[in-house]
């Protein structure tokens, strides 16, 4: 299948894009950095997704990944672009399936203001897609990641402290790597074909957690 990911430099969009080639997929990258990465099946493509977009035809699965934590730009490049992306790769004849790489701050709002609301709007957005995708038979969802373990994350990572503060956060006292939410977009996207229109939440717990007072 024909696979478009943004954000496929590092982190969670590298991760999908080794799993869709190593399962036998054609992957194009979009990012606004250079990549490390190259396979005979990869294309990386020097594309800010805020911009202007190229041309390209039958895109069979589509994830839109590429997202910032936060700054000036947040609701432009996780919201606003992830939109324009989904609007021009994905209503067409070929489509099999979208995923969106939301956040499990879009449902307990605890991250930057911007971002929280950004990743509300993708999940939102990502229910609005699957009404409109079912004529061509596809399948639309989203990933609600708590912690993973990508460059994003660098600072938390550096600081054992603060890291032993997020872990500490989460049920299982673990965060996710980037290749357990590549496993799961896989089978959302290529295995999966009855679930749509839903948010999944992987987080290690951390919305779960509480303690039982008696
Ligand atoms: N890491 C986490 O803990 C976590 C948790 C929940 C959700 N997420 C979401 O998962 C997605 C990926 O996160 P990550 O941790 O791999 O981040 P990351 O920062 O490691 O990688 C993001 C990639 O997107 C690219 N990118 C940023 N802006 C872009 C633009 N305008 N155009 C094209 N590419 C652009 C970056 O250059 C980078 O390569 C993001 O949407 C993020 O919000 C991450």
């Amino acid at each position: 299948m024909k696979i478009l990911i943004t954000g496929t430099s590092r982190g969670i969009g590298l991760a999908c894009a080794k799993k869709y080639i190593a399962m036998g997929h054609s992957v194009i990258g979009f990012d606004i950095m250079e990549s490390a990465f190259s396979a005979p099946s990869y294309t990386h493509m020097l594309v800010d997704i805020t911009k202007k977009l190229p041309d390209i035809e039958g895109v069979e699965v589509l994830i839109n990944n590429a997202g910032i934590q936060d700054g000036p730009d947040v609701i432009d490049t996780n919201l606003k672009a992830t939109i324009a992306v989904t609007e021009k790769f994905a209503f067409q004849e070929k489509i099999h399936s979208v995923l969106f790489m939301a956040s499990s701050s879009a449902s307990n709002g605890a991250e930057f203001p911007e971002y929280a609301a950004s990743k509300g709007g993708v999940v939102t957005y990502m229910k609005n897609t699957a009404l409109r995708l079912a004529k061509y038979g596809a399948t639309s969802n989203s990933i609600s990641a708590g912690g993973v373990y990508t460059p994003l994350n660098a600072h938390i990572m550096d600081d054992p402290s603060l890291m032993k503060q997020c872990l500490d956060e989460t049920l299982l006292g673990r965060w996710a790597d980037a290749d357990e939410i590549a496993d799961l977009s896989y089978y959302l996207t290529n295995i999966n074909r009855s679930m749509t229109g839903q948010d999944l939440l992987i987080d290690n717990g951390e919305q779960l957690k509480s303690n039982f007072i008696w």
